[in-house]
């Protein structure tokens, strides 16, 4: 009998077209008195239109600096050191601040993590609404940005006429569904939650995420959803990114990362839930974290890792689709 044996891709092979998104080796640094943080280091991933990919990891493992470098709102002392990001066709990386600007609402948008706190307290939540409108569309006259705001806050379940109030008037919940109102106001392909529940009641919580689950739908757009809550997670997107360190070690359907869990850092995340379906929190495992400003030689999960080999302390493990759709970054495969 012949058995084929499947021939390991990496995600540049795999990122050849046909991806809403498609991140190619990212790598950003913040230049800090003590030198050069690597807090993304060489992180690839691709995102199918109108999927629901989640990006967990422990705190500081580099989500956030993730999601700011694809909408190009980091801001000093973080530099992108390289790498690519391509939305739709259009490289981001290259384009000038003024492309770039218009290409953010209208093609990827971010709600970013606290959205809620950084609403302006000065200014009335439809205004703040019509900003972002008139931003994009300069030529729409005022009914026609209203109607599309009616149109939008309808979509999250906020009546219209939350857009004469301040943002210290709305509960937690209303503000975190103006912000997703503020982010899919102008239909994006792509967009971007980071912890967009996190300050949320648990009942409230599911609500919002159900929100942004149906506006998703509605749109077909996709989705990345920056969190720690592992239950939310299974409940809510198709595939998990796992970040370790600045690098994405693992990638794969949510179904197999809870039955089968490939990159020994994954195994005991998810060997340390006690049921997948109780509302755990990431917390991560015991050990410190590494070192960004010095990180360790090879595999970064090396200094911590129960199955570790002679070769992991020297040899990066790249990322690499070891069976169909199911992506790692250990030298055990
Ligand atoms: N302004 C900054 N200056 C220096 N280091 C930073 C700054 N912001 C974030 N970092 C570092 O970058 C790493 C990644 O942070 P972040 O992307 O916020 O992680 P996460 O969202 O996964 O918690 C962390 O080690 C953090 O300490
Ligand atoms: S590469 Fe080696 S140290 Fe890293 S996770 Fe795999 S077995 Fe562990
Ligand atoms: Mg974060």
């Amino acid at each position: 009998m012949v058995t084929e044996t499947y021939k390991a891709r990496t995600v540049e092979q795999a990122n050849v077209g046909g991806h809403v998104l498609e991140v190619k080796n990212l790598c950003v640094h913040y230049h800090t008195p003590r030198g050069p943080v690597q807090a993304v280091n060489g992180v690839s991933f691709f995102l199918r239109s109108g999927e629901r990919l989640g990006l967990v990891g422990e705190s500081g493992s580099g989500k956030s600096t993730t999601a700011l470098s694809l909408m190009r709102l980091l801001q000093a002392p973080a530099v992108i050191e390289g790498g690519e990001v391509w939305l739709d066709g259009k490289e981001l990386l290259g384009l000038s601040e003024e492309e770039m600007r218009r290409t953010r609402f209208a093609d990827i948008a971010l709600i970013p993590q606290g959205a809620m706190n950084s609403l302006n307290p000065m200014m009335k939540v439809g205004e703040q609404l019509r900003d972002t409108m008139r931003a994009h569309r300069a030529t729409d006259t005022r009914a026609t940005i209203d109607t599309r705001i009616h149109t939008v806050l309808a979509s999250v379940d906020l009546a219209a006429d939350v857009m004469e109030a301040y943002p210290h008037e709305l509960s937690g919940g209303m503000k975190q569904r103006v912000c997703i109102a503020m982010g899919i106001l102008l239909s994006p392909k792509v967009i971007i939650a980071d912890e967009p529940t996190s300050a949320l009641d648990v009942v409230v919580q599911r609500q919002v995420m159900e929100t942004l689950g149906r506006v998703q739908k509605e749109l077909g757009a996709a989705v990345i959803l920056v969190g720690h809550d592992m239950g939310l997670m299974a409940q809510f997107v198709d595939r998990i990114g796992v970040m370790y360190g600045g690098k994405l070690v693992e990638l794969s359907p949510v179904r197999d990362i809870f039955k089968d869990p490939l990159h020994p850092y994954t195994q005991l995340l998810i060997g340390s839930l006690p049921t997948l379906n109780s509302r755990e929190i990431f917390k991560g495992i015991p050990g410190l974290t590494p070192s960004l400003l010095a990180p360790p030689p090879g595999c970064m999960f090396h200094p911590r890792c129960p199955k570790v080999m002679e070769h992991c302390a020297v040899e990066i493990p790249p990322l690499q689709e070891i069976k169909p759709d199911r992506w790692v970054a250990c030298h055990l495969y």
